[in-house]
Parts: C-alpha cells; structure tokens; sequence
C-alpha cells in the first residue's frame, strides 16, 4: 500500500511537478491570474516524495507550505515558471498541475496606474505566455520519461482532454470538470478522467489527496514497481 512507508517506488527518480496559478502584473498591485489554490499540485508533489521520488516542486503564488522532502521553488510569472521548469531538467516524471495565465500583460508599469475622473478605465496589451507542458513535452533528450498534464474543463471534458493530450504532445492528461456546481477550485474534491496511450479511465469522486495517491500509484507502476 503507499501508505505504508517501505513502499518506495520511485526511489532514484527525479520528479518536477507545476503547481498554483501564475501572477501576470500590471502594475505593482494588480496583476492577471487564473484561479487555482495549488492544493492539487502540492498534494502531487507530497506523494511522489512519499513513494521515494526526488521532488521539486515549482509553484506560483499560494498561501500553502512546501510538503515535507520536496524541494520548493517559488515563481510568480509564467515566464519564470518556465525558466524554472527548464532548468530542472533532467528529471524522469513531470506532472504539470499550475493553473498558468495563458497571456502576459506587454505594458505593465512599474508605478501603481491610478484611477483618474473622467478619463477611460486603461487598456491592456497581451501577449501568449510561453506554453510550459508543451515545450517540456516536445524537450527532444532532455524530455522527462513521462509527461502528465492537467485540463480544467466546463464542457465536453473527454472530447477536449483527448484532443488537449494530442495538441500538447504529453503522455497522460488529468482532466478535471471544473463546470458550475462542480466546486474543484478551491475545493477539497476531485473527480477526474485520466487520458493515456491506452485509453480512458473514469475516476469516481475523492479528495484531492487520494486523486493524488492514485495517481502517483499509478505512475509508479509505469516506472516497473510491482502491482499491489
Ligand atoms: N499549461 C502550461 N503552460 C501554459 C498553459 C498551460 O504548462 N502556458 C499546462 C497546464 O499546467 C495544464 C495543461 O497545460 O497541465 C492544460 O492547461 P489548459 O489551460 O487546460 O490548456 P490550454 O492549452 O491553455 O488551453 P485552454 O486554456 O485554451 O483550454
Ligand atoms: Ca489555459
């Protein structure tokens, strides 16, 4: 069982994991993000590290503590996340799990813009953040074994997770129903299908700590620990 602490799996694997939004600022108070609470993403890192892993775990801004035996490093951009994750490498696993901001804002300034009657709200310029999972997954040599990524969906969740997998190059992707109601963000609970090279697996509804056992169990077993 992974609970029990002689199962150690992935000892002498490296592992990265992403987790947390990233900030995009605008100016120094404000910035663009996603909503995420990182809890998924730390949950994953804290079990790859309790199978023997060597975890580092790359995070935006959060308000969660690092879990014990991974090494933290604290970004708030994506284009630091992808500095980061970079120079990482080589690692065997990595399991991208942050909420990145899909733009940055090109004409942020670095004094606070301050609101001015009768003249218009600003505008803001963006452009593409680099695509981290993507660029991880097509790393040439320096590509991890095994590539996981994440998919927030309100719609159609395994049409776009699959085509989500084939667009990113990644091996497995988790994908998450994030639709109203659903409660993910932020929440305790998880429901996910997992894409693989084989096929579709639906996993029922659990705590964002067991949806990460499961799926560090299972990456185990592709890394040729023996099945419980
Ligand atoms: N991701 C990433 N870098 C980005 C955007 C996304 O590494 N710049 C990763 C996320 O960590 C996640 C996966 O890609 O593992 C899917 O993220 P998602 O936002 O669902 O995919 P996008 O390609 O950004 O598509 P869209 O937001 O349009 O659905
Ligand atoms: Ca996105």
């Amino acid at each position: 069982d992974a609970r029990t602490p002689h199962w150690l799996p992935l000892l002498g694997r490296h592992a990265l994991v992403t987790a947390g939004p990233t900030h995009e600022p605008i100016d120094p108070v404000r910035y663009l993000g996603n909503r995420s609470s990182g809890l998924q993403g730390y949950a994953i890192a804290g079990a790859l590290a309790q199978l023997g892993a060597n975890v580092t775990l790359i995070s935006g801004p959060t308000s969660l503590l690092a879990p014990s035996d991974v090494s933290l490093i604290r970004v708030e951009t994506a284009r630091e996340m992808e500095q980061a994750v970079m120079s990482s490498l080589p690692v065997d696993i990595a399991v991208c799990a942050a909420a990145v901001a899909d733009w940055h804002v090109v004409n942020a300034v670095t004094s606070k813009i301050k609101k001015q009657a009768g003249t218009p709200p600003p505008s803001l310029s963006l452009e593409p953040n680099p695509d981290i999972l993507a660029r991880l997954s097509a790393a040439g040599p320096r590509r991890p074994a095994l590539v996981v990524g994440f998919a927030a969906e309100t719609d159609d969740v395994e049409a776009n997770a699959v085509a989500k997998r084939k667009r990113k190059g990644c091996d497995w992707i988790l994908a998450n129903d994030v639709s109203e109601g659903t409660n993910v963000m932020g929440g305790t609970h998880n429901t996910a299908i997992l894409i693989t090279e084989d096929g579709v697996e639906r996993w029922p509804l659990m705590t964002k700590a067991d949806l990460a056992l499961r799926l560090v169990r299972k990456i185990a077993l592709r890394f040729g620990a023996p099945a419980l």
